[in-house]
C-alpha cells in the first residue's frame, strides 16, 4: 500500500476533559474545531491539519482507530481492493464520517488482532494555521504522519505478520532490544523514521503501550520533560537516548493510560543498512521509573467487549 504513516489517530476515553487541559499544557499541541456531528471530542493538532489526534468520550481507555494515509485518491482505491483480495471486511465510510474524520474518503477495517484502523487520504489543511498551545517549537508531522504507536497483542503469529508486512505491504524493521517479542514495522514510503507500528506479544494482554510524537527541537523535550516533572505525572522512562535511533527521548503516562514518548532528532534517522539488534535498549538514561504496561492495557474481553 502508498501509505507513509498513521495520518491521525483516535481514542476513546472517560478523560476527554483532563485531555483538554493536558494536550495543550503539557504536550504543546492545538486544540482544534469540533466537526459538525461530533460536539463532545477533543481535537487536537500539531501542524496545519484539521487535526491529528482526537479523544472520544468513551467508557474505558483504548485506541478506537489508527488512519493510515494513503498518498492520494488512487493509493487509497488501490489499498481498498488490497484489503478485499487478502479477505478483509472493508466498511468504506459515508459523507457523515468524512466530514468528521476531515478527509476526502476514508475506509475502515480490522486487523487480525482486532484493532480498529482506516485508511485515508485528503486530510483537510489550512497553512500556517497551527497555533500550540504553550511556548513550543511545533512538531515533526511532514511526510511523515502523527507519530507512531505500540501496541500490545494477546497474539503474534504469521498471519499477523502477513497483515502487516504483506497486506499493508510494510516493510519489517526488527525486533525491539528489550526481552519480550515486539516486532517493529514501517510504512512503505516511510524514510524518516524507523518504524510506525510495534506489535508486542502480551499473551492475555492486549492494548495501546505507548504512542511516539516527534518535536521540532531537543529545547521541546526539555520543557516537556520539566512540566511533567512539575505537575508530578507518571514517568515511564527518564531522559536518554536508544540504541537504534538517533533520538533524544522520554516517557511519561498520559490521562489515558498509555505512555507518551516525545522524541527530538538529533539527526535524521539514516535509514539502516542491516537490521540492528542492539545490546542494549539505550546508550544512556531511559531508568525504568514506572510500569512498561499502564492501565491502557487490558484483556482483550475488556477491550473487545464493548464492540458490537
Ligand atoms: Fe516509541
Amino acid at each position: 500500500m502508498d501509505i507513509r504513516g498513521i495520518g491521525y489517530i483516535g481514542f476513546e476515553t472517560p478523560h476527554v476533559d483532563a485531555w483538554r487541559d493536558y494536550g495543550p499544557n503539557i504536550l504543546g499541541m492545538g486544540i482544534g474545531e469540533n466537526p459538525e456531528g461530533d460536539k463532545d471530542s477533543l481535537y487536537l493538532r500539531m501542524d496545519d491539519r484539521r487535526h491529528r489526534i482526537a479523544l472520544h468520550p468513551g467508557k474505558i481507555d483504548r485506541v478506537a482507530y489508527m488512519g493510515w494515509e494513503a498518498v492520494g485518491r488512487l493509493a487509497y482505491l488501490a489499498a481498498i481492493e488490497k484489503l478485499k483480495a487478502d479477505g478483509f471486511a472493508v466498511e468504506i465510510g459515508d459523507v457523515d464520517l468524512c466530514e468528521i474524520r476531515g478527509v476526502r474518503e476514508v475506509a475502515r477495517f480490522k486487523d487480525p488482532i482486532g484493532f480498529q484502523h482506516e485508511i485515508f487520504y485528503g486530510q483537510k489543511f489550512h497553512p500556517l494555521s497551527f497555533v500550540p498551545g504553550r511556548a513550543h517549537t511545533g512538531f515533526a508531522m511532514d511526510e511523515r504522519g502523527f507519530g507512531h504507536v505500540v501496541l500490545m497483542s494477546p497474539k503474534f503469529d504469521q498471519e499477523v505478520e502477513d497483515f502487516f508486512l504483506k497486506t499493508m505491504g510494510m516493510k519489517w524493521y526488527g525486533w525491539g532490544a528489550g526481552k519480550g517479542k515486539t516486532g517493529f514495522f514501517r510504512a512503505k514510503l516511510n524514510d524518516k523514521t524507523s518504524h510506525d507500528i510495534g506489535i508486542g506479544h502480551a499473551p492475555g494482554r492486549m492494548g495501546i503501550q505507548h504512542i511516539g510524537i516527534f518535536v521540532n527541537n531537543i529545547r521541546d523535550v526539555g520543557e516537556t520533560y520539566d512540566l511533567v516533572k512539575k505537575e508530578k505525572l507518571q514517568m515511564l522512562m527518564t531522559l536518554g537516548q536508544h540504541s537504534q535511533d538517533p533520538h533524544l527521548s522520554f516517557y511519561h503516562f498520559s490521562p489515558s493510560g498509555f505512555a507518551v514518548e516525545t522524541i527530538a532528532e538529533h539527526e535524521p534517522w539514516p535509514g539502516d543498512a542491516f537490521e540492528l539488534n542492539p545490546q542494549k535498549l539505550s546508550i544512556w538514561g531511559h531508568e525504568l521509573v514506572g510500569p512498561i504496561l499502564g492501565p491502557s492495557v487490558k484483556t482483550p474481553e475488556e477491550l473487545l467487549g464493548l464492540d458490537d
